[in-house]
């Protein structure tokens, strides 16, 4: 169809209102009947996908998006357009191929960028998504919302730093902003751990480390600890005599620790270094290899704090061949229990007459639990499920086969897993649950089996465990 210019001009601006307003079908009727006339007209397609989009039509509307970024490269909006469609289709290589060619071309900051970085961390390639955030916030100093959001995703991202920074420009820019100030809190919540506070009152893990610190140290011994925290277990070793280094990965507690250290007028015992251990060296971050290594960085199942590889990885370095090490070795040990009060912890059957079990299908693999009020019944002897022995630098097999032998009928519901801690050859640590959950700074940690099932006295219960970085897991033996 061809009409007059005034007719012309007239329609069009009918369709783009239609799309202002969200009537997107008259939009869409519009839009076709002008076609033959705005063919070489990026705008027409740019509004042509606003609507395809609208109507629901994510890979028509990417289309004339991509009509109308090829009529106008220079046009940044066409770009962002079709990245945020592409990536709506979860087709990332070319979103993010579109957002690169719109940030390219825009020079204020624009959400579209914050989308490539978004995009980008979606497709594994964190680096590059914090590289685009940095430039993002270089280039937003005005910008609240951009430099809110820079700081978030920052954060959730990992990287402190630039988080930080972020909401340095944000408060400068809006004093006393209430989002501005629950955001500060919520990056120094994520950097600190709330398990801190209870590890540091756990009485029987610090009297136990303090016992098996004070067998190992003669004045001047030199201590390499991992994982200082609030720094208790160095001042401890400097305590018994030690020269203490310690290092810390989450710069802010690392910091705090080395206040601490001066106010106990530890100063010149203990030494407190802000990284990873694997990244420490001989020569400039230790004048010589360590003749005693302390830790503990262990979570609840053992595996999620990576202690094999930080303590092998010390071992080869930054160590005296031979020294001895606080732990020795840790094991995760566990038994089969049952009871009402566990099987209803982790599964839903009929409830005020409904049955609501299809619900199971969301049951945890594995839950941590601190919980006072539960009773359950053990079923089994204590079996040793998984040992690291650190001073071997043997990890544990991947995989093995447990056999759980009951001692007491009953419907099994899964397995309750604690640590034991061989801190040296006198002094053993275990948070070992009594017939109630006990508290401690470690969790217990459930590992429910696929159903509660009936077991009688002397059958064997076999499971598998299996473990990485993400925990242990059990299933059924098959
Ligand atoms: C469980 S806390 C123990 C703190 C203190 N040692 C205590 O026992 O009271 C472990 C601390 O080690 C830090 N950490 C874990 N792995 C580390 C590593 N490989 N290098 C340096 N710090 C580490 C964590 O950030 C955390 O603050």
């Amino acid at each position: 169809m061809v009409f007059a210019a005034d007719t012309l001009a007239a329609r069009w601006r009918e369709a783009v209102s239609h799309v202002n307003a969200g009537r997107f079908a008259a939009a869409e009727q519009g839009l076709a009947a002008l076609a033959l006339s705005y063919a070489g007209n990026a705008e027409y397609f740019l509004v042509r996908g606003l609507a395809a989009r609208g109507l629901g039509d994510p890979s028509k509307a990417a289309e004339y998006f991509r009509e109308a970024a090829r009529l106008a490269p220079d046009k940044a909006d066409a770009w962002f357009n079709l990245g945020e469609t592409l990536a709506g289709l979860g087709r990332d290589g070319e979103a993010i191929a579109a957002l690169r060619q719109g940030v390219a071309r825009f020079a204020r900051p624009s959400m579209g960028w914050l989308l490539l970085a978004q995009v980008l961390e979606r497709s594994g390639e964190r680096d590059e998504a914090l590289a685009e955030l940095a430039r993002l916030a270089e280039a937003s100093q005005g910008e609240p919302e951009a430099l809110k959001a820079v700081s978030i995703h920052a954060n959730r991202w990992g990287d402190v730093t630039l988080a930080q920074r972020a909401l340095a420009r944000l408060q400068a820019l809006k004093p006393g902003d209430p989002d501005a100030q629950a955001l500060r809190h919520k990056i120094t919540a994520d950097q600190v751990p709330p398990w801190h506070f209870p590890m540091m009152h756990d009485a029987a893990r610090n009297a136990a480390y303090d016992r098996a610190i004070r067998r190992a140290v003669r004045p001047g011994l030199r201590v390499l600890e991992i994982g200082t925290g609030a720094g208790l277990l160095a001042l401890m070793a400097a305590r018994a005599g030690a020269q203490v280094t310690t290092c810390e990965m989450v710069p802010a507690i690392a910091e705090t620790a080395t206040e601490i250290m001066r106010r106990n007028g530890m100063a010149e015992r203990v030494r407190v270094i802000a990284r990873a251990s694997t990244e420490l060296e001989i020569g400039a971050d230790l004048e010589r290899p360590a003749e005693l290594l302390i830790s503990e960085i262990l979570s609840s199942d053992l595996v999620t704090e990576n202690v094999a590889a930080a303590v092998a990885d010390a071992q080869a370095r930054l160590l005296q061949p031979g020294a001895p090490m606080i732990p020795r070795a840790v094991a995760a040990v566990g038994r089969l229990i049952g009871g009402e009060e566990i099987v209803r912890l982790m599964s839903v059957g009929t409830v005020e007459g409904f049955d609501l079990s299809p619900f199971n299908r969301f049951a945890p693999g594995a839950i941590a639990a601190r919980f006072s009020d539960q009773s359950f019944d053990s079923l089994s002897g204590d079996l040793e499920m998984l040992r690291f022995d650190l001073a071997l630098g043997s990890p544990p097999p991947r995989e093995a086969m447990l056999d759980f032998t009951v001692t007491r009928a009953g419907t099994a519901a899964g397995v309750l897993q604690w640590v034991r801690l061989q801190l040296d050859e006198e002094t053993v640590f275990e948070n070992r649950p009594g017939e109630r959950f006990t508290a401690s700074a470690w969790k217990l940690m459930f590992y429910p089996l696929p159903a509660p099932r009936p077991v009688s006295v002397g059958e064997s219960v076999r499971l598998r465990l299996s473990h990485s970085i993400g925990g242990l897991v059990l299933t059924a033996a098959v």
